[in-house]
């Protein structure tokens, strides 16, 4: 069935889908056109929250034959009930879809990113595609939600096993899981919780990677440790129940106080760089409380990690997780893990690249085809950001000041985004039912997207044209570029700087579309290509006049990441941050949207959240704050061998399918078993040294 359908898309691919004709001259803003239809393969099986998972004691727990032979049996590690919390995390068989699973096998994933180092709490990245969300346990998990439907959506338990509000809602008390132990066997508890609070998120001199600040969890909230396993958060707002959502995966998954307080400059003599880069990528065996342990790590090849002795979660029968022995991420490009994933040479891949999908659906229809290709909802989009900061935030010169001030023009912003042919643009990714018409702000694959609170102006050349000339900008000198009036930036030509991710072949060929389009409009743009980290990093210091970002969760749930919607804090906003003193200039209809987003925040009731999030739609885009480019939708690629793999899992939701999938609970069945482990039977050793146990 899967198969047909695959090749049904890739025949249609070849004829002409019907898009509503659009009118060349309609300058008049309309809502965007009906998406087509898309025949997303995987139906959701939605499930109840509470069958998910729960914490309890089991009579008895098991662990592969190996360990209990060569380490227990050796005295290198305690038996597997002392290795274990007093009530561990118990994934409730009835909703595994496969059931409990067996022991063995490796997922080679491969990766675009490279590690920058495996201080993920001070802001290193350890080279994307599904590492630190593997390294990474949380307070609360949000992934998995993505089969719970939305009226009985709460953050699921994790590290904070249970939690309790005070009678007026300013109080959150935590219960941690009690007794769980880092990978190194050292005790895991409210310590490290104050650790990651007090030492990285509220020192300005320290962002974590994920970029959690004090305002993730509202303004003037404060967290405190009670006791070993207590800690106590107090909110301005009653009742904040959407912070639950913050305490998940990027923005609160504490690192290892026991090795990283002695190197925090508050503790020691370094500096802050130097404890940034304290752990590069060649130190091995950092303690983690996620399932696989970083083992061996090689330049530009590949990072090895090996199953966690001391993990905490496990199944209904009591098989410690996880089941999986290994997890490779082979050190490449993003275009190649597609290829590779539907090769059968890699096990698993997101693919969001519409480049790649055409042939990818092609071998994934094969009768022999080593992948299963599951398309899901729309999710995947990017837009176009515009720096919107005027008072100094990364330093602009003359040019740049002047910019900065053009973003701020509405007139200017509604050029740029009549100029826009999205459909080209769309189109010159992959042809077909894929792309769609996106104008910014909520993705259409949100619950919260409402169609008719969008405002779309139309491609329209001409209006663009006289928006632009509204905006004062005229060329002077007849080069077919804009210039500055006379007075501003020495009446130059109008030069943009944009950025852009060149480790996406997806992100470049957007950039290049957009500068050929800007071009006709008379704009010139220079692009600034970096690989994902100097990206990064050059748009948190703010030196950027334009960027292409590709959407992340508060555009696709908008539950996560919710103050990343508005520059409700100095550094919450993607384009508009305060500059190192000072604060976020704000424009009249950005307070708007900051008002809107705590509203949202501070609200319990859905359907005032729902209408919160029509008015947030409807301001955004018609005040032009983020500059749509195009949305589609992703498939999950994952070898066929791989069993307890939800249906429909979308590849970004609440999170990246790498944890929406819990790969702690992912099993290959005895007889599918292939033999990629690079280390089996070893076990990660002391942090620091070199290579497993
Ligand atoms: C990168 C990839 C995504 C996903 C994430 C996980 O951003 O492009 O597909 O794997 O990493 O963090
Ligand atoms: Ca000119």
């Amino acid at each position: 069935m899967r198969n047909l359908r695959s090749i049904g898309i890739a025949a249609g691919l070849a004829l002409s889908v019907s898009v509503p004709a659009l009118n060349a001259f309609a300058s008049e803003p309309t809502v965007p056109p009906v998406p087509a239809t898309f025949p997303a393969e995987g139906k959701i099986k939605y499930v109840a929250r509470d069958s998910i998972l729960e914490f309890k004691a089991l009579p008895e727990y098991h662990e592969p034959g190996w360990v209990t032979e060569k380490f227990v049996k050796a005295g290198k590690l305690p038996p597997v009930k002392e290795r274990l919390p007093k009530e561990p995390l118990v994934f409730k068989t009835g909703n595994m879809p496969n059931g409990v699973g067996v022991y063995g096998d490796t997922m080679r994933h491969v990766i675009g990113g490279r590690p920058e180092g495996w201080n993920y709490g001070a802001g290193q990245t350890q080279g994307w595609g599904g590492i630190d969300i593997g390294l990474s346990e949380c307070l609360t998990r949000t992934a998995p939600l993505f089969q719970v439907e939305a009226k009985d959506t709460e953050p699921l338990p994790n590290l904070a096993k249970s939690w309790d509000w005070s009678a007026d809602g300013h109080k959150l008390i935590m219960h941690l899981v009690e007794g769980a132990k880092w990978s190194d066997g050292v005790p895991f508890n409210a310590d490290d919780v104050m650790f990651y609070w007090d030492d990285e998120v509220m020192d300005p001199n320290v962002s974590p990677l994920n970029g959690a600040t004090q305002e993730t969890f509202g303004v003037g909230t404060t967290l405190k440790k009670i006791d070993d396993y207590t800690v106590e958060w107090t909110f301005k707002d009653a009742f904040p129940k959407q912070h639950l959502y913050a305490m998940a995966y990027g923005t609160f998954c504490p690192g290892p106080a026991h090795i990283l307080k002695p190197q925090h400059p508050k503790y020691s003599k370094n500096t802050y760089d130097q404890f940034k880069n304290a752990f590069p990528p060649e130190y091995m065996n950092m303690p983690v409380m996620g399932a696989w342990v970083p083992v061996e790590y090689r330049a530009d090849d590949i990072i090895v990690m090996r199953r966690n002795p001391y993990y905490w979660k496990v199944d209904e029968k009591g098989n410690q997780l996880p089941y999986l022995n290994e997890l490779h991420y082979k050190l490449s490009t993003w275009a190649d893990r597609d290829v590779q994933a539907v090769a059968g040479a890699g096990d698993f891949s997101n693919l969001e690249q519409p480049e790649n999908f055409v042939a990818s659906l092609k071998r994934a229809a094969e009768p022999n085809a080593p992948a299963r290709l599951a398309f899901g909802p729309r999710l995947i989009g990017y837009n176009l950001r515009l720096n919107f900061s005027a008072n100094g935030w990364g330093n602009p010169d003359e040019r740049g000041q002047a910019l900065r001030e053009l973003n701020r023009n509405e007139d200017f912003r509604k050029a740029v985004t009549m100029a826009l042919d999205r459909k080209a643009l769309g189109d010159s990714l992959v042809k077909g039912p894929f792309t769609a018409i996106y104008p910014g702000g909520l993705s259409s694959g949100t619950s919260f997207y409402d169609r008719k609170s969008t405002v779309y102006y139309p491609f329209d050349l001409e209006g663009a044209k006289a928006e632009l000339a509204k905006a004062g900008l005229k060329d002077t000198d007849g080069d077919g570029f804009v210039n500055f009036p006379a007075g501003t930036a020495g009446g130059k030509n109008v030069e943009i700087v944009m950025l852009v991710n060149n480790d996406y072949t997806t992100d470049k060929s957007l950039a290049e579309g957009v500068v050929a389009q800007m071009e006709k409009l008379g704009l010139r743009i220079v692009l600034n290509g970096l690989n994902g980290t100097q990206r990064d990093a050059t748009q948190y210091s703010g030196r950027f006049d334009w960027l292409i970002r590709r959407n992340e969760q508060e555009l696709t749930s908008v539950v996560q990441n919710t103050v990343q919607l508005a520059p409700v804090g100095p550094k919450t906003s993607w384009d508009h941050r305060a500059p190192e003193s000072g604060e976020v200039d704000l424009m009249p209809f950005e307070k708007d949207l900051v008002d809107i987003v705590n509203k949202f925040v501070s609200s319990a009731d859905n359907n005032q959240r729902a209408s919160l999030m029509r008015d947030f739609q409807k301001i955004s885009t018609e005040h032009v704050y983020n500059i749509g480019l195009t949305e589609y939708p992703g498939a999950l690629i994952i070898n066929k061998r791989f069993s307890n793999i939800p249906q429909g899992t979308p590849i970004f939701m609440f999170n990246w399918a790498e944890d929406s999938i819990v790969r702690e609970r992912v099993f290959v069945a005895a007889d599918k078993q292939a033999k990629y482990e690079l280390f089996p039977e070893e076990l990660p050793g002391k942090p620091g040294d070199k290579g497993p146990m």
